[in-house]
């Protein structure tokens, strides 16, 4: 068996300050896993398709019932400390985001009539931050799952993903969709996991296991990412508001393309993303399903070029990124921005046999032009939440 020490040391890290904030035990301790999108990006808030997986970078929290109504956090990697009372009313913190992220939890499961006693509470983890890797929706299911089981709650997976986007939505301020909330919640180990946001349905596809994934961190952190996201889902709602359906997902390609032309040229561009994504994301279950390289290589940069000129949320790091690993690998590869945008990560599928020689290529190239550090991270697609104890 392969024992992970970083991942031990997480788990003593939580036990170790349970001991020295709490002179106590953690009652529960709980992993929920970041997770890296393969294609399928702004499609989620659109009912449409996403693609993701979950990775081997988690967030652990450690929980203990208390017998007042306090809650009393302590978030390691933050050196920060917050308190707040069950016995009024919960509003979001206005300095300190990952408080939100807790107390948007608490607040929604309130929201569904659920009694909640005071508890302690510990976070850590290894997940990079604003790389778009997922540590808010990760933190916030970790928190949920810790509740739920702490009280016994009958929660599934989906409705503890609903929940913790639900927190996001309502506390952190981020209009954001289901996708990094349910593939936290719900991955499987060595599978992506293509979502239907529509219905919830979920299908597995097996990663081939000669084929790596890896996320280039460009380093720049979002700024102003969550006007601009929230923007980008407002247009979107106009257009499905001028077809008056629900939600792009309602709308043909077809149909669209014939009314194109009467819609505003920004609005129809991000509509025309959306609606296009969805089917590079059908495409593209086929095509890792069979391990055709080729098709996934030709899918992402579609779906790179589609994100950076027609829904314009790349930024030229990214763009840079992008160009370095596809004129080193071309069709041996696949490889596009992940997440919101306007910084963060870049995805590459590649073969496990290119990864070695192609780091120090990324690195020196983007350090040369951008005068930045790419840092690189591998993953295998990881579980989703589950509880150590
Ligand atoms: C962020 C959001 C997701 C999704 C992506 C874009 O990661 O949290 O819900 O909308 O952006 O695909």
């Amino acid at each position: 068996m392969n024992i992970d020490k970083g991942k031990i040391m997480l788990t003593t890290k939580v036990i170790d300050a349970f001991d020295y904030y709490f002179n106590q035990k953690p009652e529960h301790l709980i992993k929920a896993p970041g997770s890296v999108n393969l294609i399928g990006e702004h499609t989620d808030y659109n009912q449409g398709f996403v693609f993701p997986c979950a990775i081997d970078f988690y967030t652990y929290v450690g929980i203990t019932r208390r017998s007042d109504q306090s809650v009393k956090l302590v978030a390691l990697d933050m050196d920060d400390q917050d308190y707040f009372s069950l016995t009024e009313p919960l509003t979001p913190h206005p300095t300190k985001t990952w408080v939100n992220y807790v107390k948007g939890v608490v607040n929604e499961m309130m929201k569904l009539g659920k009694e909640i006693s005071g508890f302690n509470l510990v976070i850590c983890g290894d997940i990079p931050q604003g790389a778009g890797l997922s540590s808010s929706a990760s933190l916030e299911v970790a928190v949920a799952k810790a509740i739920s089981k702490l009280h016994a709650f009958k929660l599934n997976k989906i409705k503890l993903a609903q929940i913790a986007q639900a927190a996001e939505n309502n506390f952190a301020g981020c209009a954001c969709g289901i996708m990094d909330q349910l593939i936290s919640a719900c991955g499987i180990k060595d599978h992506a996991i293509a979502i239907d946001c529509n219905t919830y349905k979920l299908t597995k596809v097996e990663f081939p296991q000669d084929l790596a994934i890896m996320m280039v961190d460009s380093n720049v952190k979002r700024g102003l990412v969550d006007s601009e996201y929230n923007q980008r889902r407002e247009q979107c709602e106009q257009v499905a508001d001028y077809f008056s359906i629900k939600s792009l997902r309602q709308l043909p390609l077809d149909i669209f393309k014939l009314e194109k032309h009467r819609i505003d040229p920004v609005l129809a561009n991000r509509a025309q993303h959306v609606l296009e994504e969805n089917q590079r994301v059908l495409a593209m279950i086929g095509a890792l399903y069979v391990h055709d390289l080729p098709s996934i290589s030709r899918l992402m940069a579609e779906s790179h070029e589609s994100l950076k000129t027609l829904f314009e949320v790349t930024i030229p790091e990214v763009d840079y990124l992008v160009k370095v690993i596809s004129d080193e690998l071309g069709q041996e590869c696949g490889v596009r921005m992940t997440g919101g945008g306007f910084g963060g990560c870049v995805v590459v599928i590649l073969p496990q046999d290119r990864v070695n020689d192609l780091i120090p290529i990324i690195k020196g190239k983007y350090k040369k032009k951008m005068g930045l550090d790419a840092s690189i991270y591998l993953s295998t697609p990881a579980q989703g939440v589950a509880a150590v104890f």
